[in-house]
């Protein structure tokens, strides 16, 4: 078979070794040829490719980022690119395409399938690893670890000063990789999606510890953590192809208000795509290669319109339709039950 693979919506680390999987089993086990649409979408709206074999993707296993490139680009949003799309499959002689994304260009795959019948399977990524069907995603282990190491540091700054240190971590629509870093990371509140935060509630947590004795304290926002309605004013942002607010800074607004209020000097740090950048830990490179073996057989067993996912840590199938349904958010047991047991 001749079998295209792209890379769309953010980089994240893992991608390579998923790339490099399909293309070993694809090109050893079961005889195909190999090519990779670039920069996501965008790529296959331009009909551009590059041919991949087991030599090209020699090396890149400890790889961050995607050697495909990636973009945001929604062929369904362009004049035209839906069809060009399909003409660029045609042309190109592609009898299978593996997509690898998150929500929206596993959104885009679906829709392809569904409504114009190509021959496709996708991959789940997403460092927020807030993907509903499967329970966990590539990437989000090496960013909670950024993410981690990080505030590990921030804590001997954060003592030595006695200071609030703000952190921010990414994370849309779920603070997955702020709950999972602030409990590792010791942090002293953790503001996320999920639970619209009351500035009030953490300021007087932070006096409370602060009065018990000489107390640094670390503070965890993810990006798209929502202050209570009125309770603090966030500036409009830009929009893209997929809808999506363009975010970070919160922990800006934050900081000044709780400098302001409690009187704590208050630094900000914001990781920002450092969580993104860089080479896989050794977990995500063993999901990465087990989900890009298993799109390749999904493929050979003409599993389309099929998304490879872990369940109870085996690799099963689910449908595309289900990848991009609903979010998963991040589970109210280990936010209230664990992480909250530390604050303040
Ligand atoms: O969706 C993954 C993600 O890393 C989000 O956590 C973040 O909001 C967004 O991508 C950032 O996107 P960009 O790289 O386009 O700035």
């Amino acid at each position: 078979m001749r079998v295209a693979i792209l890379t769309g919506g953010g980089d994240c680390p893992g991608l390579n070794a998923v790339i490099r999987a399909v293309v070993r089993k694809g090109e050893r086990h079961y005889g195909d040829e190999l090519v990779g649409f670039v920069d996501g979408w965008k790529g296959v709206i331009d009909g551009r490719s590059v041919p991949l074999d087991v030599a090209a993707m020699r090396g890149t296993l400890p790889k961050g980022g995607t050697v495909l490139g990636t973009s945001r680009t929604n062929p369904f949003k362009v004049e035209g690119a839906v069809e060009r799309v399909l003409a660029s499959l045609a042309d190109g002689g592609i009898d299978a395409l593996v997509a690898v994304g998150g929500e929206d260009t596993l959104g885009v795959a679906h829709r392809l399938h569904a409504e114009h019948g190509v021959a496709l399977v996708g991959v789940p990524k997403t460092i927020d690893n807030d993907l509903s069907a499967t329970e966990v995603t590539f990437g989000f282990n090496t960013a909670v670890q950024i993410a981690t190491d990080a505030i590990d540091r921030l804590h001997t700054t954060a003592e030595s000063h006695d200071r609030v240190m703000v952190v921010e971590v990414m994370g849309r629509h779920a603070g997955h990789i702020a709950t999972y870093a602030g409990i590792a990371g010791g942090a002293a509140a953790i503001l996320v999606p999920e639970e619209e935060f009351d500035i009030d509630e953490v300021c007087a947590a932070l006096t409370r510890r602060h009065e018990k004795g000489r107390y640094a304290s670390i503070v965890v926002v993810a990006e798209g953590a929502q202050p209570k309605e009125g309770s603090l004013a966030l500036k409009d942002a830009e929009v893209d192809q997929f809808g999506h607010v363009k975010l970070g800074g919160i922990a800006n607004v934050l900081a000044e208000e709780i400098e302001a209020r409690t009187g704590f000097e208050t630094r900000v740090t914001i990781l920002g795509h450092v969580q993104r950048g860089g080479t896989p830990t050794a977990f995500d490179r063993v999901l990465s290669t087990r989900f890009g073996i298993a799109a390749i057989d999904a493929v050979h067993d003409g599993a389309f319109g099929q998304m490879v996912a872990v369940r109870a840590d085996r690799i099963v199938r689910v449908p595309l339709a289900d990848a991009v349904g609903e979010l998963k958010l991040v589970d109210p047991e280990l936010y209230h039950g664990v992480a909250e047991v530390f604050f303040g």
